[in-house]
């Protein structure tokens, strides 16, 4: 079921925790909201299940609205019919897991067929033979699975989680967070998912929505935000890398980001819409674009090596580019040390130069 957000905003007090936002979240799509504490993931999550009411605008689920300030229209949470899971599991300690599955459905009132229902909901989650256990004969995972089938029991077409993973352990993460993608998709769910936790966004969902301060900084595909982020906030939110500051010129066709007078960066004309010569801009460089060798090539640009991290598979390296004030991140398979003289290219001349507003338009001076 397509979910539909127009205007909502919402305060607390002086605090504006959303600004006006519209969105739009189509019938079994898995989008997350992501961003960091405080930017109004929750609060806009509550919104859409009506457990928080916003000062304006509408919410349509379908074609049906169940939320409209100027209509004053709103409809409850319980017959919004939506699955919610949390990142505490809020289970019913004195019940069994069968009991605590029941629960929702019973109080709805809906009692029919209650049984098949509810193990059909454990045997999803893989609970299926721990129906008469209590919670605390559970481990955290499955205790989190308890309240997944709480939350599909009752079939909805939409489900809420908020941060439902944060609580386990790094393994079980992963598992679960495979668990809950394909059933998502197996039972056909439109979800929205909050999470600060941008490798677990990317990995599950169709697309993200980065928010900061109450605003959708970006809505697109993980691909999109990572590889073309409409701004530094973004650009640091999501995915890792460098930000570097320079002047874009045009020399024999090619473009370059000129650090200064000895030292430009060539690279491809990849960032949208039109970019004033000789402006400041700011672009983003992604580890995995950058080569290090510690011979000179011909496209080689001189640095000096400043941190080195040992991560098992490769170094993640920090090097401070030559006659700059500037630094980037790249990763290395052989070991480097800190004061190694190497040299770098952009490969691909990948270099995604951000144009927005947000990247501070002011600074783009026309010369
Ligand atoms: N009931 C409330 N009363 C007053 N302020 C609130 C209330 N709920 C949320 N806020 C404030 O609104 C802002 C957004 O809060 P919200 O819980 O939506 O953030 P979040 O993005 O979910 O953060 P986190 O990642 O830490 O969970 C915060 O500044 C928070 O303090
Ligand atoms: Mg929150």
């Amino acid at each position: 079921m397509d979910i539909t957000l127009q205007d909502i905003e919402k305060s607390f007090g002086k605090l504006q925790a959303l600004k006006p936002l519209n969105l739009t979240i189509k019938s079994g799509e898995f989008v997350s909201l992501l961003g960091p504490s405080g930017c109004g993931k929750t609060t806009l999550l509550r919104i859409i299940a009506g457990l928080e009411n916003a000062d304006d605008g509408e919410i349509q689920f379908g074609d049906k609205t169940v939320y409209s300030k100027k209509r004053r229209l709103n409809v409850s949470p319980q017959k919004r019919h939506i699955g919610m899971v949390f990142q505490d599991f809020a289970l019913w300690p004195h019940m069994t897991v069968f009991e605590n599955v029941a629960y929702g459905l019973r109080a709805t009132g809906q009692k029919a067929h209650l049984k098949e229902k509810v193990k059909e909901a454990l045997s999803n989650v893989q609970l299926g033979d721990h129906a008469e256990r209590y919670p605390h004969q559970l481990s955290g995972g499955q205790q989190q699975r308890v309240a997944i089938a709480r939350a599909i029991a009752n079939d909805p077409s939409i489900i809420l989680m908020d941060e439902p993973l944060s609580a386990l352990d790094a393994t079980l993460r992963d598992e679960m967070r495979i668990l809950l993608q394909s059933l998502v998709k197996k039972l056909n769910m439109t979800a929205v998912y909050v999470t600060h936790d941008q490798n677990e966004a990317m990995a599950m969902s169709d697309r993200l929505v980065v928010m900061n301060q109450g605003e959708m900084m970006q809505v697109n595909t993980p691909e999109e935000v990572y590889q073309r982020p409409e701004n530094e906030t973004v650009a640091k939110f999501v995915g890792k890398g460098a930000l570097i500051n320079g002047t874009h010129v045009l020399y024999e066709d090619v473009h370059y980001l000129k650090l200064n007078q000895n030292t430009a960066i060539p690279f491809s004309k990849n960032f949208m819409g039109e970019l004033p010569y000789n402006s400041r801009v700011t672009a983003v460089i992604r580890p995995e674009h950058i080569n290090l060798s510690r011979t000179a090539r011909e496209t080689g640009i001189e640095a000096e090596v400043e941190t080195v991290s040992f991560l098992g598979e490769r170094y993640e390296v920090t090097f401070r580019i030559g006659g700059s004030d500037q630094s980037l991140f790249a990763y290395s398979k052989s070991k480097l040390s800190p004061g190694d003289h190497i040299f770098f290219e952009v490969t691909g001349n990948y270099i995604h130069v951000m144009t927005n507003a947000h990247t501070g338009g002011e600074r783009h001076e026309t010369a």
